[in-house]
């Protein structure tokens, strides 16, 4: 069962009570949690694409809900409120809270790009990288065009895993509306 966790489907605890969480380190050695499918998937997209010379890891996956607000809190400091909620989930409304979503940061020349400033402005890497990720059970969870049905800007960096048979299924919808046709 895919998990749905938006503004209007707020996250509860049984959601991922079956799910195993690993451990990773990333390469500036923060210890994230990935659930365990998820994570198998992420290192074959990682090393499929290691084979065409672009270099990934993660800056985040799973979050509590402290962690969650963190988060909101520092994007809201520098932001403000309303801007703060087309970018980041109130605490209970993250998908990062089932292990399954995870935030790509890309290494180019030497140095990891991990800005979403930055990382918003490598379109070509993205644009490989978004072409394969359904082959490994990935999708785009925030594409550009779609903020009216995600309630979230573009986040070329944010993934999330559904399994690569509704991955290859999904097309260009946004998971709301694949779930939605699906009912
Ligand atoms: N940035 C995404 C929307 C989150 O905070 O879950
Ligand atoms: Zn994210």
């Amino acid at each position: 069962m895919i998990l749905l966790v938006n503004k209007d489907h707020i996250f509860n605890e049984e959601m991922i009570s079956n799910y195993s969480m690993v451990e990773y380190d990333n390469v500036f050695e923060k210890t994230l949690y990935i659930e365990e499918e998820t994570y198998r998937h992420y290192e074959m997209l990682k090393a499929h694409l290691k084979v065409d010379g672009i270099i990934i890891d993660l800056d985040d996956a799973y979050r509590s809900l402290e962690a969650q607000e963190n988060v909101f809190l520092k994007y809201m400091k520098e932001y403000g409120l309303e801007k703060a909620e087309t970018v980041v989930a109130m605490p209970g409304y993250s998908e990062h809270h089932t292990g399954q979503a995870l935030d790509l940061i890309l290494y180019i020349d030497g140095k990891w790009i991990t800005d979403n400033d930055d990382l918003l402005k490598q379109e070509d890497i993205f644009k490989k990288i978004h072409s394969c990720l359904k082959y490994f059970g990935f999708i785009l969870r925030y594409p550009k065009n779609k903020e009216s049905v995600t309630g979230y800007g573009y986040e070329p960096w944010h993934i999330r895993y559904i399994g690569e048979e509704d991955a290859m299924k999904i097309g260009d919808k946004v998971l709301e509306e694949y779930l939605s046709g699906e009912e």
